[in-house]
């Protein structure tokens, strides 16, 4: 290499210099002169291989490249003359790592087929887009927590109880203990935390056996899980606020051009960044629902359709809250205006994307949790550590839980969850 490297991303600022690059050739076309879309990462720049400029064997070379070819190329950065972008003028191409038929071609491809590429898929255009905003949105979670006072406390994967119900625990055998499940949440595990540092959050997979094939359920997904000690409900609907816009607002800042790449309808997330949530009891809720033509009654959770059809009808983000104890979990904070409600919220996007945040303020009550853990049918032993919470010093204190692959379909608009994960897993999906 004759000339100094750098990264797509970087070329702006080498405009009129000779540089070296190094990536795969998205597509080659060949006339008298040849054209190579490369991406290193960092980004996509159009190369232009004349005979004039490249020596013979570079020139020879870019005529026979295949898609998804590794190079190395040299060459001047210039602007093009239309779009402003950078462009390379090549002067010399070196082949690093051939490419022979490589299965996803320009034309489209059917869902079930890129899912079983999906180590392949992940360098498609639209794949990178997405998974950089998955990048930001982590990332600016992080920060807002660690900014906010917070203390990371990581939660086990491997666990003896259920946090949110029996019914979709992924469960394997643990040396002479018996059975461990797959984390359903960390919830269970920052209550403690509170006691020793005030505000804790975790952020890990966590994993549901969902039977149901919905574009909204994943079996392994991310979610961050703030908890605080002296709070209630409210404090969970004005953090979970406060933490929404400060996503959107780090993706507006950071990912321009992915979102366009996706184009993406910017004016929705603008609206939900100088919105005040919109508000509404579960008992509102439903009547809204039947308004809307659902065929939901009092005391049912809702479905993906009612979800659907209550978002669909607005553009900014609505919190319901205070939902029948019944199918809530068992360590929700009873209501003290009405004891068959549970203290309880729930951040529903809008467009139609539905939950992104659950959470709400937790029972406080040894007593009464102890009655709920007999009502459900737990174990009561697995729970001795989380009723110590109770029993030294209990506090009301409150907390949710973030999906990041729903707050990424959503932030992304996506048709399906499934494009939100480097790796999806899903009923009937194990591979790559
Ligand atoms: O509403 P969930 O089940 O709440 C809890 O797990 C609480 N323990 C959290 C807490 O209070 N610390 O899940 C929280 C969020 C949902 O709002 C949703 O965004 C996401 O996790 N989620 C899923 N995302 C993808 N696939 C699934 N199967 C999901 N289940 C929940
Ligand atoms: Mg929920």
């Amino acid at each position: 290499m004759d000339h100094p490297l750098t990264e797509i991303r970087h070329l702006k600022q080498h405009i009129g210099q000779t540089v070296a690059l190094r990536g795969w050739v998205r597509n080659a076309r060949t006339s008298k002169t040849r054209f190579i879309d490369l991406r290193d990462g960092s980004g996509f720049v159009q190369c232009v291989v004349g005979a004039a400029e490249a020596d013979p064997e570079s020139y020879e070379l870019a005529g026979r490249l295949t898609q998804e070819a590794a190079i190395l190329l040299e060459g001047k950065v210039q602007q093009h003359p239309r779009t402003g972008e950078p462009e390379i003028l090549a002067t010399k191409v070196t082949l690093v790592g051939d490419s022979v038929d490589y299965p996803i071609t320009p034309k489209e491809h059917g869902t079930a087929f890129l899912m079983e590429n999906r180590h392949l898929w992940l360098r498609s255009k639209r794949q990178w887009a997405i998974l950089r905003v998955r990048h930001t949105i982590a990332k600016a979670i992080r920060d807002f927590f660690d900014g906010d006072g917070f203390t990371l406390l990581d939660a086990p994967i491997l666990t003896p109880s259920a946090c949110e119900g029996t019914s979709n625990l992924f469960g394997t055998q643990y040396f002479d203990e018996g059975m461990a499940f797959l984390s359903q949440s960390g919830q269970l595990y920052q209550e403690p935390g509170l006691a020793a540092f005030g505000k804790t959050y975790c952020f890990g997979p966590t994993f549901r056996a969902e039977k149901s094939k919905t574009r909204r359920h994943l079996t392994e997904f991310w979610m961050v899980e703030p908890e605080m000690a002296f709070a209630h409900l409210e404090d969970v609907m004005v953090l979970g606020e406060r933490l929404t816009k400060f996503i959107i607002q780090r993706v507006l800042e950071g990912r321009r051009e992915e979102l366009a790449i996706l184009e993406r309808d910017l004016a929705p997330l603008e609206t939900t960044l100088n919105a005040t949530f919109d508000r509404m009891t579960y008992t509102e809720a439903v009547t809204r629902l039947k308004e809307l033509g659902s065929d939901i009654n009092w005391g049912e959770d809702f479905g993906n359709d009612d979800e659907t059809i209550l978002m669909n009808a607005t553009d900014r983000p609505l919190w319901v809250h205070r939902f029948p104890k019944s199918f809530k979990a068992f360590y929700m904070e009873p209501d003290p205006q009405d004891p068959k409600l549970a203290l309880g919220a729930d951040l529903l996007a809008p467009e139609g994307y539905g939950e992104v945040i659950g959470g709400g303020e937790r029972a406080s009550s040894l007593q009464y949790l102890l009655d709920q853990i007999a009502h459900e049918g737990l174990e009561r032993a697995d729970y001795e550590w989380y009723l110590d919470v109770r029993k030294y010093g209990s506090v009301p204190h409150a907390g949710f839980g973030l999906g990041l692959e729903r707050a990424v379909a959503w932030i992304c608009k996506l048709p399906h969850v499934r494009e939100t994960a480097p790796y999806p897993r899903m009923m009937g999906t194990i591979r790559p």
